[in-house]
């Protein structure tokens, strides 16, 4: 098992000579004495396909009912990707929300951080398909963490950010899991949906630190392979004739899913010297509402504190947490200033949490 903490690193300057409308080639710059620098979400943008399928219409085709899916999950749709909904398209369609909601011009992009399991090709990555359509500079990658893939790519592009190599990045998570569904398996195809959602992070210097700064202000991350045949996609990924789909024993996952889930909110918790009571909302991973339920219940927090999406978007993987992040910032409940708590868990087994200050 491996576990990666970052926390009140001290950092570097951004690379010099570059400015926030234009970006150049990036580099890691050569260790100079350096302020302290956060990252600091600067914007939040989603989206989601036109077409939602409700439970009822799924049931025409496959053998299930809204009941048993709303009693086991909480879904009660799920929005299903057309042809022209790529990976990269609904991609490209919430960065650029989170960069309008940032007040920040595609050009002084200087990273696409792009968490998929259902990129559109094996490569190139779809990140440079996204930094082709919005005209951004800098680089790009796609991360691959299944499920987990936001809190990888939240975790990733602080550090990069604490150690001075970008100032601008977006990290987004895009899926489309009704490609990889096997439209056959009850047991799967019913839980899943389509969808994208991105932020913006923005280095920002100086602050004392602590808890109260604004900013990421921790991310924990494990994995354990050898959990691996418990979810993943058979087949081969990234070819249309063979697509490979998604094989799940929901059972096993569940149970580590509570268990890993709680022991990672817990962690970000302590880490931070913070308790539940300090907790302004969870922003948890949509996969199930009882999993959800049961990490609320572990550090104490009201439902009401708990953003839930899985019943309208189902579980749309590593996009799950910044469509939830997205529709509970474009309702007003999620504000600047107050403490967010986001955990996931997926294929992996992958597991983490991240707590940031808006
Ligand atoms: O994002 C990655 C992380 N993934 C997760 O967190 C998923 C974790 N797992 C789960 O959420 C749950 O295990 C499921 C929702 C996937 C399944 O719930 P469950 O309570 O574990 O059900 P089960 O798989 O044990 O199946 C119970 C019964 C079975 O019938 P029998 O054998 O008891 O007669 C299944 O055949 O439910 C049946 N079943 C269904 N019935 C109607 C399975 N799928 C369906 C379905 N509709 N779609």
């Amino acid at each position: 098992m491996d576990q990666v903490t970052a926390r009140e690193a001290s950092a570097a300057p951004a690379s010099p000579g570059r400015d926030d409308a234009a970006a150049g080639p990036v580099s890691a710059p050569a260790g100079s004495a350096a302020p302290h620098l956060r990252a600091v979400l600067a914007g939040i943008g989603a989206y989601l396909p036109e077409h939602a399928v409700s439970n009822d219409e799924l049931a025409k085709t496959v053998d299930t009912s809204d009941a048993w899916i709303r009693e086991r999950t909480g879904i009660r749709q799920r929005h299903i990707a057309a042809p022209h909904e790529t990976c990269a398209f609904m991609a490209t369609q919430a960065a650029r929300a989170a960069l309008a909601d940032a007040g920040v011009a595609a050009g002084a992009v200087d990273a696409i951080i792009l968490a998929t399991a259902t990129p559109d090709q094996a490569f190139p990555a779809t990140a440079v398909r996204v930094q082709a359509a919005l005209g951004a500079g800098g680089f790009g990658f796609d991360l691959s963490a299944a499920c987990s893939g936001f809190i990888y790519g939240l975790s990733v592009a602080d550090a990069m950010i604490r150690a001075g190599q970008v100032r601008n990045v977006l990290v987004i998570g895009a899926e489309v899991y009704s490609r990889i569904m096997n439209w056959q398996d009850r047991g799967t195809c019913v839980l899943f949906g389509d969808g994208a959602g991105a932020v913006l992070l923005r280095a920002e210097a100086g602050g004392a630190g602590g808890a109260s700064a604004r900013g990421i202000l921790s991310t924990h991350l494990h994995a354990q392979g050898d959990l691996a045949d418990i979810l993943y996609v058979d087949g081969a990924v990234g070819q249309p004739d063979k697509p490979g789909h998604l094989v799940m024993n929901g059972r096993e996952v569940f149970r580590h899913a509570v268990t890993r889930l709680a022991e990672a909110v817990g962690e970000a918790l302590v880490a931070n010297g913070l308790t539940g009571a300090d907790v302004d909302w969870l922003v948890p991973h949509q996969a199930n509402m009882r999993i959800i339920e049961a990490v609320g219940r572990r550090i104490g927090l009201p439902a009401e504190k708990v953003v839930v999406t899985v019943d309208q978007h189902a579980n749309t993987s590593a996009a799950s947490i910044p469509l939830a992040l997205a529709a509970a910032y474009a309702d007003g409940r999620i504000r600047p200033g107050q403490l967010i708590l986001m955990e996931a868990l997926g294929g992996g087994l992958t597991w983490g949490s991240a707590l940031i200050r808006l």
